[in-house]
């Protein structure tokens, strides 16, 4: 089981701070809910943590290992995994076919030739996609399906990879309250295996999901806390109430 450590995390464009002294900890099976408003940081400390931005400051540690200096694909291959804001889906290809791309991502070239495999795949296809509604979906062309369809195929397919800690950026953006909720049930059901980090504006959600919360403002960290400990929390009542 792995945890992920970010320890004083910075980063900077020019002279402006996106993300100033930023430490976080995730465990497997717990949930972090991280809040903030626009602008705070939330997208930039996910890059950072999944290695897509390198920081100015601090250090990046994935099962013990300091992973700073790993670029993305070598943090996916232990275990790391991310769901960006803006779905990132292959748009002409079917449901299946991204789901079984996805299925084949860090595997040896060699496997990619057996075709035992692909009917392993084709049943852990279906299986990866039957809690997300997509199962009866397969051969749709992924550009087709609506906004909320398509969160929830880059959710399947980020479940492929098998991650030990995933973060998630924003993944019910657009869905209506009955989507969300299945993507809560799902995501507590998988922090079973992981570490999960879930960005989202809708605290009602975060709170019901989370086991911890963290909240950023303008780069920096504000408070972390149990979801009852962050609502008393004097400093994001007034980070909430000066954006309002
Ligand atoms: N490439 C960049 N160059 C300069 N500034 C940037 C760059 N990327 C992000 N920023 C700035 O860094 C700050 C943090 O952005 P970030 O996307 O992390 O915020 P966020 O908390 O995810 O916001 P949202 O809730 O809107 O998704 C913002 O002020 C943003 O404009
Ligand atoms: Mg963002």
């Amino acid at each position: 089981m792995t945890t992920l450590v970010g320890t004083d995390l910075g980063v900077q464009y020019g002279s402006f701070r996106a993300l100033d002294g930023v430490s976080l900890e995730l465990r497997p099976g717990h949930i972090t809910g991280l809040i903030g408003p626009n602008g705070s940081g939330k997208s930039t400390l996910l890059h950072t943590l999944a290695g897509f931005l390198k920081p100015t400051t601090g250090r990046v540690e994935l099962g013990g290992t300091d992973v700073t200096s790993w670029q993305p694909y070598r943090r996916a291959r232990s275990g790391l995994s991310i769901k960006f804001q803006v779905a990132r889906i292959y748009t002409q290809m079917t449901v299946a076919e991204n789901v079984h791309l996805a299925l084949q991502t860090g595997r040896p070239v060699r496997r990619l030739l057996r075709s035992a495999d692909d009917v392993v795949d084709r049943d852990r296809t279906q299986a990866l996609l039957a809690p997300f509604q997509l199962d009866d979906h397969l051969d749709v062309i992924a550009g087709e399906l609506g906004h909320g369809h398509q969160q929830r195929l880059e959710l399947a397919m980020v479940a492929a990879h098998g991650p030990s800690v995933l973060l998630l950026d924003e993944p019910t953006a657009g869905m209506s309250p009955d989507e969300r909720r299945g993507v809560g049930q799902w995501v507590t059901s998988f922090a079973d295996r992981c570490a999960v980090l879930i960005v989202d504006h809708d605290l009602d959600f975060v709170r019901s999901i989370s086991t911890t919360i963290t909240v950023l403002n303008q780069g920096q960290h504000v408070a972390t806390g149990t979801p009852a400990e962050i609502e008393a929390h004097p400093d994001v009542r007034r980070v909430y109430l000066s954006h309002v």
